[in-house]
């Protein structure tokens, strides 16, 4: 029998469209993300009626285009994985329905996903790298979560804590927003970080010891009153600010904040629950300084994806299917999205 596994994964759980095929959970053979970027940025954050109509547009040619380029055929996949949840109910439909009829039609496997256990999953798409090694604790950044995950196997998933308010990346993008700066924020605000002073304004980070949980609201109202207090005619987030704030020192500073938080309670989880490496992703894993930080910090091993599989992407999605597959799961037809899926 032919050992080699080859899935399809399908994305569609926020702004980005995507199909990937992977072979034996570690190797893409093609990765297809339209991203919506655009499309939103008008409205500084995802609008869920356009993104639904969007994904709709393009899903069929994003598979099309995913199988072409992994040169496959649907005769010679062995599943498809989909994501049905967390994420825009809207938007997941159009991913899940998508996905039931290329396994109906090509009576191939269908394979539910976790968004966020996916995220863990693009560690084991690097292939000139060791497959990480349990047990692991797993940082999930991204628009919509920050979430501390212990994995002692594979599938195995401990959920020791989140934020209590807005996920990382969405301060990244609120902060951004009343900075003044593009969409999305974390990009921006990393770019204007640069020649920024980290320690020019001390922001407060919320360390809630005694729990694994997050909060950043009270570091984005620190960064609003400091703008207000800077420049008290701007009403922030309506006007742009003008050119005399220290747009370079506010965003260095509130970076430098998000990044002490999550790296220090990481650090300290990993070494009281004695995790043998780091998983560090999502969106916001993206972020330079955030990774500069875990790597020179952690004594034990870290694994950050590349800069393309840290954003939604549909390779972590058959990567996960890929150990889903192996382990005998096998979803009914009637499967429905499950917007808020928690990952354990
Ligand atoms: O994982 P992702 O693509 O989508 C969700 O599942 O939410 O994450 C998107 C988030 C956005 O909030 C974006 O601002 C943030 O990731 N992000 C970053 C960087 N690149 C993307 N945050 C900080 N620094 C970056 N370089
Ligand atoms: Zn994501």
């Amino acid at each position: 029998m032919d050992e080699t596994t080859r899935i399809l994964g399908i994305e569609t759980s926020c702004d980005e469209t995507a199909a990937a095929v992977v072979e034996n959970g570690r190797h893409i053979l093609s990765s297809i993300v339209a991203s919506q970027i655009e499309l939103h940025a008008p409205y500084g954050g995802v609008f869920p009626e356009v993104a639904s109509r969007a994904h709709i547009e393009r899903i069929e040619s994003v598979v099309s285009q995913a199988l072409s380029q992994a040169h496959v055929g649907l005769d010679s996949l062995d599943a498809v994985a989909v994501t049905r949840g967390p994420g825009l109910a809207g938007s997941l439909v159009v991913g899940v329905n998508m996905a039931k009829g290329l396994a109906m039609g090509a009576s191939l496997p269908l394979l539910g996903v976790n968004h966020l256990e996916a995220h863990l999953y693009s560690l084991w798409l690097i292939e000139d790298e060791a497959e990480p090694e349990f047990p692991l604790l797993g940082l999930i950044v991204s628009g919509g979560h920050s979430e501390l995950v212990l994995m002692r196997d594979h599938l195995s998933y401990e959920r020791l804590g989140g934020t209590l308010d807005d996920a990382a990346g969405e301060a990244f993008d609120k902060v951004a927003r009343l900075l003044g700066l593009g969409y999305p924020g974390g990009p921006a605000i990393e770019a204007a970080a640069e020649g920024g002073d980290p320690a020019a304004f001390d922001f407060p980070r919320a360390w809630l010891e005694g729990s694994w949980d997050f909060s950043f609201s009270g570091l984005k109202t620190a960064v609003l009153r400091e703008v207000r207090e800077l420049e008290p005619d701007l009403e922030a987030g309506v006007e742009p600010p003008t050119s005399d704030l220290p747009i370079a020192d506010l965003a260095a500073s509130f970076q430098a904040a998000v990044v002490d938080v999550l790296v220090g309670k990481t650090l300290s989880a990993a070494d009281e629950l004695d995790a043998r490496q780091l998983l560090v992703a999502g969106g916001v894993s993206a972020n330079r300084s955030l990774r500069t930080s875990f790597l020179a910090r952690s004594k034990i091993p870290v694994h950050v994806p590349p800069i393309q599989l840290c954003t939604d992407n549909a390779a972590m999605i058959a990567a996960v299917g890929h150990r889903r597959f192996l382990s005998g799961q096998r979803d009914a037809l009637d499967i429905d999205v499950l917007p808020n899926w928690p990952i354990a």
